[in-house]
């Protein structure tokens, strides 16, 4: 068997948490690969809303297995949080939410140092979720990080010790921040004791076997391409792989064994925190989309940026993930649009392009714009593809065609119902 990966294509909350929450009943394991509780994946159904961070979006389906990989990094307090929340849901999730030993603890001191390196980046700060999540891979890419099977060790005690004692040194080239250490601290080591009661296990092993066994797998990513570590728009971007790759070393699959990628882009596009973004409406209509859109971070609650689509942009992240099949997400909110847009090139260097340039953060590019006439209509009722207004099948067979990719899912709300799949 192969393995599915649904992942983001543009800067993250492109509703990934809403069709990995769809399609998990078709699976037997949801797997995260990357990311940690900068994620916030909402999911809407039996008129509840649940936001996940850690934990995976296919939990509330029953008797499915639920997997934290390696390339994850878990707050256990944020963690313990969510599972608390889980409980008092009244789902069952002991047995079948397991966690790879190799996943990275994210320890008080990370979130620290996280506030203390943005505090002290002024106006340049990357509008970091400020949960620790740069300080933690920072820790395991230097080789000092401590992992989820650690908890287990007699000498655990001394080692996260010694991995603070750093922390604390290194705080001392930063501007002085509060931080109630000790209160983190004793939550903390409570919260590794709800970690503790979960089947922890070797994910690359898991994983490979349960293929072998003819098992379904669904790997979930969190953030979008664009914070991509090595692609995204550098340095505003999140510190792991958050493309299709990242599924390979955030879970210990081999490349040949990635199946279908589905990639879900937004029908237009938000971006959280600071960096470029070269089709932001700083304007009423981009207020008009955020107000539709309710376009407030599930993590933070900041205010998101919204622009229309970036088909240049598309086209690089869909080269980069290998993706199979898109699942456009959001069209319900274009809906009282009288006109949309959507970029197809972009002006710079003085000509017109359709690549990213090496930097973003330097250069200035103007969007170019293709326009296309809104369907100002709600699509409550719509529930096959042919049964979409006409403008807003046109504007998805314009896009299917500049990128080359079927659009194979088109999602009309929040809730779980509201999915059209052709
Ligand atoms: P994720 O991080 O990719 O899982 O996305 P988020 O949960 O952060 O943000 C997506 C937001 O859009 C959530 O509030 C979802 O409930 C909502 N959402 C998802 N799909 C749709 C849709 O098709 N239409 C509308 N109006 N909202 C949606
Ligand atoms: P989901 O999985 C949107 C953004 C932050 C910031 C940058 C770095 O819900 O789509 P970090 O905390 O990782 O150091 O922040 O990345 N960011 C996200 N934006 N959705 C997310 O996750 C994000 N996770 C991180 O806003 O700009
Ligand atoms: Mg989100």
């Amino acid at each position: 068997m192969q393995i599915d990966v649904i992942l983001g294509l543009q800067w993250g909350d492109e509703g990934k948490g809403k069709i990995v929450d769809y399609l998990a009943n078709d699976y037997h394991i949801v797997a995260r690969f990357q990311g940690g509780p900068n994620a916030g994946h909402t999911l809407k159904f039996g008129g509840n809303k649940y936001v996940l961070h850690t934990v995976p979006s296919g939990i509330f389906r029953p008797g499915l297995v639920n997997l934290i990989g390696n390339g994850v990094v878990l707050d256990p307090i944020i963690f313990q949080r969510e599972l608390r929340a889980l409980e008092q849901a009244q789902v069952e999730f002991k047995s079948r939410l397991l966690v790879s030993r190799k996943a990275h603890l994210i320890l008080p001191t990370h979130r620290w140092l996280d506030a203390a390196s943005e505090a002290h980046k002024g106006k340049a700060k990357i509008g970091s979720t400020l949960k620790g999540i740069g300080p933690t891979y920072m820790d395991k890419t230097g080789r000092n990080g401590l992992r989820v099977g650690d908890i287990s060790l007699p000498g655990f005690r001394d080692l996260y010790e010694s991995l603070k004692t750093k922390h604390l040194d290194l705080l001392k080239i930063y501007t002085p921040i509060d931080f109630d250490l000790a209160g983190e601290e004793k939550a903390w080591f409570e919260s590794l004791d709800t970690l503790r009661t979960l089947p922890f296990v070797d994910c690359e092993y898991y994983l490979n076997d349960a293929l072998r066994q003819k098992k379904r797998v669904l790997a979930e990513g969190a953030q979008g391409s664009m914070l991509d570590i090595d692609f995204g728009t550098y340095p505003f971007v999140t510190s792991s792989n958050t493309i299709t790759a990242g599924v390979c070393t955030g879970l210990g699959i081999a490349p040949q064994q990635i199946g279908r990628v589905i990639g879900i882009t937004k029908a237009y596009c938000t971006r959280v925190g600071s960096g470029p973004f070269p089709t932001e409406l700083d304007n009423p209509i981009g207020e008009k989309l955020r107000q539709e859109g309710m376009e407030f971070g599930s993590t933070t609650g900041r205010p998101r940026r919204c622009g229309w689509i970036d088909l240049p942009q598309l086209k690089y992240t869909n080269i980069l993930n290998g993706t199979t099949e898109l699942c456009m997400t959001k069209i319900d909110v274009l809906n009282s649009f009288a006109e949309i847009a959507a970029a197809t090139q972009y002006q710079y260097d003085g000509r017109e392009q359709d690549q990213l340039p090496y930097d973003l953060c330097s250069t200035s590019i103007e969007p170019v714009l293709r326009h296309f006439e809104g369907w100002q209509c709600s699509l409550d009722h719509v529930q096959h593809f042919d049964q979409l207004p006409r403008q807003a099948r046109l504007f998805l067979e314009a896009i299917e065609q500049y990128l080359g990719i079927p659009v194979k899912m088109v999602s009309t709300g929040p809730e779980r119902e509201k999915l059209i799949v052709r």
